[in-house]
């Protein structure tokens, strides 16, 4: 079963940051200790600045969010450039009450990210799941051939997603061969999900994930199984789209 998904287009970049920042912040209001996944990326950086003026102009207090990374690369210490750890100190510089990311050298890294899952679960799933795309179609690194069923796991990065991260890592060959994320199982059993894509070159993989029929070729087309999923994107991400 599908239901038509929910797509705001907004003007550009900094359009798409105030947008997102606006229903961060909106949860906050109206719940002020929510579970969020937020993730890594070139996407959310505007955004993640946008949420961090507004807390140094003492509008928001985040103190009491809870933030949950969606994936992070496996075999690497956790300060290591071009990591999601790293991404996260240098972009995400709230006060909350957590942030919880995956140990990128965790010796048994699916036990590990297993119970990632599980800590989410825990604390009463998410509130809401904020995700990005990859031109490939991956979210979180669920890279193409994830099914709709799969669970948090250890996966072999695809060469798109390795040439993404090159500069971060320093070259190509610097980024690890595999990660660990969160399933789109775990991410659809988010309350409320949030997509974020902007620019030409996500427009086509934009139009597969929210009009062909759901397929695991483009993972993040799964998401139209949910019924509280919001693509925010601006007007060059939105250019293929014929609905
Ligand atoms: C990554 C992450 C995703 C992210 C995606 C898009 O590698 N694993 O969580 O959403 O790529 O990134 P960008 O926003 O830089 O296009």
């Amino acid at each position: 079963m599908t239901t038509p998904m929910h797509v705001d287009v907004v003007q550009d970049e900094a359009a798409l940051a105030e947008c997102a920042a606006d229903m961060i912040c909106e949860l906050v209001t109206t719940k002020p200790d929510p579970v969020l996944a937020l993730p890594t990326g070139d996407t959310p950086v505007l955004t993640y600045e946008r949420l961090v003026r507004r807390e140094s102009a003492d509008s928001v207090d985040f103190s009491r969010m809870i933030v949950f990374a969606i994936d992070e690369f496996l075999g690497v210490p956790r300060d290591a450039p071009g990591t999601n750890s790293r991404f996260y100190r240098q972009h995400l510089r709230l006060r909350v009450r957590a942030l919880h990311i995956p140990n990128p050298s965790a010796r048994e890294p699916e036990a590990h990210i297993r119970a990632f899952a599980e800590s989410v679960r825990r604390l009463g799933g998410l509130d809401l799941c904020v995700l990005g795309i990859g031109t490939n179609g991956h979210i979180a690194f669920n890279e193409p051939g994830s099914g709709r069923e799969s669970g948090a796991r250890v996966v072999d990065l695809a060469r798109e997603s390795r040439e993404a991260h090159a500069a971060g890592f320093g070259s190509i060959e610097n980024v690890p061969p595999q990660a660990m994320t969160l399933g789109v199982a775990d991410l659809l059993e988010a309350k409320r999900i949030l997509v974020l894509a902007q620019g030409e070159p996500k427009a086509e993989i934009v139009r597969r994930a929210v009009e062909d029929p759901p397929s695991a070729d483009v993972p993040a087309s799964w998401m139209q199984a949910h019924g509280g999923v919001m693509w925010l994107l601006d007007e060059a991400a939105a250019s293929h789209l014929r609905g």
